[in-house]
């Protein structure tokens, strides 16, 4: 009997996968500290985690049974790869299951930012029926600078151009002929900085992505700029991110993910152009079965000694 750790909240139909498995046995495991994970892990030949549960190299280092461990989503930034692959362990993520989620947050975050709608409505529900206060910017004609071309930001650059906005983006993994098949201009990253009237950022963080919208890219933009991030949180350098909007330079901001998540304090909550929610990119029934179904065949091919996909 191979045991898996389900962490985190994955939906049904992927515990429904596993259990259909005569050979599989399925623990829920509750929200633990990194001791206790410690403590239990090296019960288990798998593991499923969403965001909240952070496969550390400690962590790692006690799973002596495990054979693999699945993300249900796509970022892999809370499971240390190094230490696992280090021990043998296979890592793989759901890549696909999201993309139409996050591609919507994208669309409704710019839609919300440029409407000034969180505001709006804050202020109706407060007695107000203030008209003059919010007014807004259309997409159409405006250049949107798209961060990373991948399936997100060339869903994002799809609608984007649905509604009229002229697509740029910077992609260093991408080729002239694939993006002017999508009718996309690549540009260099300081190039899209200058140009965009809107910029969205679809990068994972990385090294070479830390930080790469910050103070030095806010000086390149365009003055009245709109920015926004579903992406991963510190990629957005978010102290340039303030000073840029107390300036003027940046005319409004919505960020979904932060540099340190959970949070519910930061300088910019301050800011009337600025919305945020809390990492909700990948929050749709839609997306949650996806993900739940596509890492769960992945654990089950792993433990069956079957080729598994997206490791
Ligand atoms: C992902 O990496 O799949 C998304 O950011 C969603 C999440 O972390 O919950």
């Amino acid at each position: 009997m191979k045991k898996v750790l389900v962490m985190d909240g994955v939906a049904e139909i992927g515990l429904a996968a596993l259990r259909r498995e005569p050979d599989i046995e399925v623990v829920i495991g509750e929200k633990m500290s990194e001791d206790e994970l410690c403590n239990v892990i090296g019960e288990y030949d798998a593991m499923i985690v969403r965001s909240a549960t952070k496969a550390t190299a400690r962590v790692i280092e006690h799973a002596s049974k495990m054979i693999i461990i699945g993300r249900a989503g796509v970022g892999i930034d809370n499971i240390d790869v190094a230490a696992a692959t280090a021990k043998g362990i296979l890592v793989v993520n759901a890549p696909d299951g999201n993309t139409i989620a996050a591609t919507e947050h994208t669309m409704a975050m710019m839609l919300a930012l440029t409407r000034n709608i969180p505001q709006a409505w804050a202020t109706l529900r407060a007695g107000k029926w203030d008209k003059k206060s919010f007014m807004g910017v259309e997409f159409r004609n405006k250049v949107l600078g798209v961060i990373g071309l991948g399936r997100i930001g060339s869903a994002v650059a799809k609608r984007a151009q649905g509604m009229e906005m002229k697509v740029v983006a910077y992609d260093p993994y991408i080729s002239e002929e694939k993006a002017e098949s999508l009718g996309i201009q690549l540009l260099p990253l300081e190039e899209l900085f200058k140009q965009a009237d809107f910029i969205t950022n679809h990068l994972p963080l990385t090294k070479e992505s830390k930080y790469i919208v910050g103070e030095k890219a806010f000086s390149l933009m365009k003055d009245g700029v709109r920015l926004v991030n579903c992406a991963r949180g510190g990629v957005v350098d978010e102290q340039a991110l303030y000073a840029a909007m107390k300036s003027g330079k940046v005319a409004g901001a919505a960020l979904d993910v932060f540099e340190k998540e959970p949070t519910t304090e930061s300088p910019l909550f301050e800011l009337n152009n600025f919305i945020g929610t809390p990492h909700l990119g990948a929050s749709t029934e839609e997306a949650q079965l996806n993900v739940a179904f596509d890492v769960a065949v992945e654990i089950v091919a792993a433990l069956k000694g079957d080729f598994v996909k997206n490791a």
